[in-house]
């Protein structure tokens, strides 16, 4: 069994390795954009540094990514305006072509040689504990693990992106809540390698807390912790999910009794085409319903965590109206679709479409709901509550069951879809842009309706009805 293991991954480690040639032609772009970049900080009135940053910096990314990151380390007592004002100037001049994008401030992204670059500024500061931005600590993070990481490691790293892409959880970015690739380069950095790793995840118990350097101080509350080697302020793994936590030490343990190649290879379902949706809801007897619109137009960053809270507000409240949920789901255009970007940074256009959806087990309840008082012992709010239904004519009772009152009042809303239907549906907590989105205009499907997602939603729908971990 290790033999086929070691078999495995070592053709995943001559695989996800960029060549010799590879290496020199991406080591030459990012050459050319900081070459560029120095002579557009020579233009400026303040010094600055231009430093490579990220994966390729490190020789720890994988055969055939195309990305280039490259930071401008500005004086740190430059005011946050003049900053950004020198770093569009830069990124300009660097990337005639590119556009803006904006995370914590903006910055310019473009190609060069065929690569796709991120020119972004930041501050010089003295320490990662000193940062005035989030993209102040990148630096440092170079900096710890270039003294750290060998040949042998860089390709251990390498093995474990791949994996991590192979099984879906590779990436911060907040669609997908996973592994970053600093978080992957710290694990293997913990572990010794991608095998130790493996073994280790495999028998995890959340919440699994690493300290590298022992900084020993703040404390988290997320499934993984890694405290920042260069921040001790800072959770690396912030943004992975229970959820990812949790596939990572399924598919450990899968590798580990089955090594296969397939897993370190991304895959997509075939789409599922409107009568295998049909085919699949005629088996399920469920009822499913969905709200089509246009997604609003904000970056991936911030359309995602407000479709989450969106769906969860809105299952919520259809659990609470009897309507119970089985499962549901979030979908959007997928950003690369819509444009050719890098598909964390990228704005939806007008044509990007959401959903929200959820599977009913019910989806119709009686015109009576059960409504429980407080109980005939405390007596100011029982005689409240029994005077209030006492002469109503549309209520059943009050009577007492147990030491309480009870009505059976009528229902609000005796479907899903009335319920969906009704202006009911935005006193639920959407996120602030979903819920202008669905205010200018939204589709309700229900039933054999949300058959016609699949002409968009395909891949979506197939992952749905047939959920892998
Ligand atoms: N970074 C970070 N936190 C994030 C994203 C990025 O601290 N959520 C920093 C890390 O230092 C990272 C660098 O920005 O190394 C570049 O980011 P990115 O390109 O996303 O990751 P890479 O490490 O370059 O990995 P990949 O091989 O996926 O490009
Ligand atoms: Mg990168």
């Amino acid at each position: 069994m290790s033999d086929e293991f070691d078999a495995v991954v070592e053709r995943v480690r001559v695989q996800a390795s960029p060549d010799a040639d590879e290496r020199e032609r991406l080591q030459r772009a990012a050459e050319t954009v900081m070459e560029r970049a120095r002579e557009a900080v020579a233009a400026l009135p303040v010094e600055a540094e231009v430093i490579q940053v990220g994966s390729t910096a490190r020789e720890t990314w994988t055969a055939g990514d195309r990305d280039v990151d490259v930071f401008v380390a500005f004086p740190p007592e430059l005011p946050r305006e003049t900053l950004e004002e020198y770093g569009l100037e830069v990124g300009h001049a660097v990337l005639p072509d590119g556009r803006e994008e904006y995370a914590e401030h903006p910055y310019v992204v473009g190609e060069c040689e065929g690569y796709d670059v991120d020119l972004v500024p930041c501050y010089a500061v003295e320490d990662a504990t000193a940062i005035q931005s989030a993209v102040d600590r990148t630096p440092f993070h170079t900096r710890y693990l270039e003294s750290r990481l060998d040949d042998e490691l860089a390709g251990e790293i390498r093995v474990t992106k791949q994996f991590l892409k192979g099984i879906g959880v590779y990436g911060s970015n907040l669609r997908t809540r996973g592994f970053s690739g600093y978080l992957t380069e710290l694990l293997v950095l913990e572990y010794g390698g991608f095998r130790p790793l493996l073994d280790a995840a495999a028998d995890w118990h959340p919440p699994v807390k690493f300290d590298p350097e022992d900084h020993g101080r703040a404390s988290f509350d997320d499934p993984l912790v890694v405290i920042d080697p260069t921040d001790p302020e800072r959770n690396v793994a912030a943004v992975c999910s229970a959820t990812n936590v949790a596939r990572f030490q399924h598919y450990a343990r899968d590798l580990l009794a089955d090594p296969r190649i397939a897993l370190f290879e991304a895959s997509e379902p075939m789409p599922y085409e409107a009568a295998t949706v049909a085919e699949a809801l005629d088996r399920r007897q469920t009822t499913p319903v969905a709200l089509r619109f246009s997604a609003p137009d904000v970056v991936e960053d911030q359309l995602w965590p407000q479709l989450r809270k969106s769906l969860a507000s809105l299952t919520d409240e259809l659990d609470r109206r009897g309507f119970d949920v089985i499962r549901s789901a979030a979908f959007a255009t997928d950003a690369t679709e819509r444009t050719d970007g890098p598909e964390s940074e990228v704005t939806a256009d007008d044509g990007a479409e959401a959903v929200l959806f959820a599977e009913l087990e019910v989806a119709e309840r009686p015109a009576v709901v059960r409504h429980d008082g407080p109980p005939v012992h405390v007596r100011q709010h029982a005689t409240g509550f029994y005077e209030k239904y006492a002469d109503d004519p549309k209520v059943t009772g009050p009577y007492v069951d147990g030491d309480r009152y009870v009505v059976e009042r009528s229902r609000e809303f005796e479907t899903a879809t009335a319920f969906l239907h009704s202006d009911a549906v935005f006193d639920v907590s959407l996120g602030p842009h979903v819920e202008s989105a669905l205010e200018s205009g939204h589709e309700v499907l229900v039933g054999d309706d949300v058959t016609e997602l699949a002409d968009t939603f395909g891949v979506q729908l197939a992952r749905y009805f047939d959920p892998k971990p």
